[in-house]
């Protein structure tokens, strides 16, 4: 039998986790406190950025949000980052992307301190996932996320499996990628530009798609059994469901997928709750550092 992996579930406990971690270094006296910074009115963004405050505080952490408006200067950016970076109360600062084009992201990026950059966005927090300092690196949300449901199904130890990340993204493929290899799987990055893309995928005990294609690896792209994590969140008309109406699909042909596959994540409900529950978990992480303590395993 398949098995429906539910992301859901597995993001519900470690918000729990975290909840946990934080109410005992609140008890010793460091509340964590995460900052989330949005430029602009973008509707989506808004609706990302409120749902991470209320998780945040779910966790008990302390949480702000800045809100600049779409017209805010680079400089003026630079210097609220700054100024979180200096604030003892504040242990995770996220700018929300994209920003407005008169900013440069990677400037922004680069000048939130690494050991807050909750995102693993930074050069240094990339760095030292590319060379397996793992433990001591703020890792990219939803690859974490990814990683633990694949844990969930393969345990820690990925040796004498083979993985294939099908995306070549900063944010998703490469940390991705690395996660896996530091975990001794096999690794392939494909892509686009990759020859017989059904063939390379067609190997893989482990799929990870993350490319933005509605339902772009079908059913005999996968080997049977293998284990299907879908990070693509795609809005596709659905006339089914009446005029003008809309759903959400991964990546992969679930329908075909799931008679194939031993493990497979749904979407929604998948990989897309896990990541805000491991930017809860960064921050905290970042608490308990700033703090000088361990942080809980998750
Ligand atoms: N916009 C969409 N996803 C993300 C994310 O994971 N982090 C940030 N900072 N912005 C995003």
């Amino acid at each position: 039998m398949t098995q429906v992996i539910d992301g859901k579930a597995v993001a519900e406990e470690i918000v729990r986790k975290v909840t946990k971690g934080a109410a005992e270094l609140k008890a010793a006296g460091t509340t964590p406190g995460l900052a989330v910074v949005i430029v602009g009115e973008d509707p989506a963004s808004q609706v990302y950025v409120a749902s991470k405050g209320r998780k945040a505080t779910e966790c008990g952490f302390h949480s702000v949000q800045h809100s600049l408006p779409e017209d805010t200067a680079e400089e003026e950016l630079v210097q609220l980052v700054e100024s979180l970076n200096r604030d003892p109360a504040i242990h995770g600062i996220l700018v929300q992307l994209p920003l407005p084009k008169q900013i440069n992201s990677e400037r922004i990026i680069h000048t939130i301190a690494p050991e807050k950059d909750v995102d693993g966005f930074h050069i240094l927090n990339v760095g030292m996932l590319g060379t397996g300092a793992i433990t001591k690196a703020l890792v990219p949300c939803t690859p974490a996320g990814a990683m633990l449901l694949i844990e969930g199904v393969h345990g820690k130890d990925l040796s004498g499996l083979s993985a294939v990340v099908l995306g070549r993204s900063n944010i998703v493929g490469k940390p991705m990628a690395n996660l896996l290899l530091a975990a001794n799987a096999t690794v392939t990055i494909a892509h686009s530009r990759t020859a017989d893309l059904p063939e390379v995928c067609h190997r893989a005990d482990i799929l990870v798609a993350a490319v933005g294609r509605a339902e772009m690896v079908k059913g005999d792209w996968i080997k049977p059994g293998a284990t299907i994590i879908d990070v693509g969140i795609n809005r596709v008309p659905a006339p089914e469901k009446g005029e003008g109406k809309t759903r959400l699909v991964g990546d992969v042909a679930y329908a075909e997928a799931e008679k194939v596959a031993g493990a497979i994540t749904p979407v929604p409900g998948g990989v897309g709750p896990m990541t805000i529950a491991m930017l809860m978990a960064n921050t905290l992480a970042s608490a308990y550092r700033a703090a000088r303590r361990e942080p809980p395993a998750m």
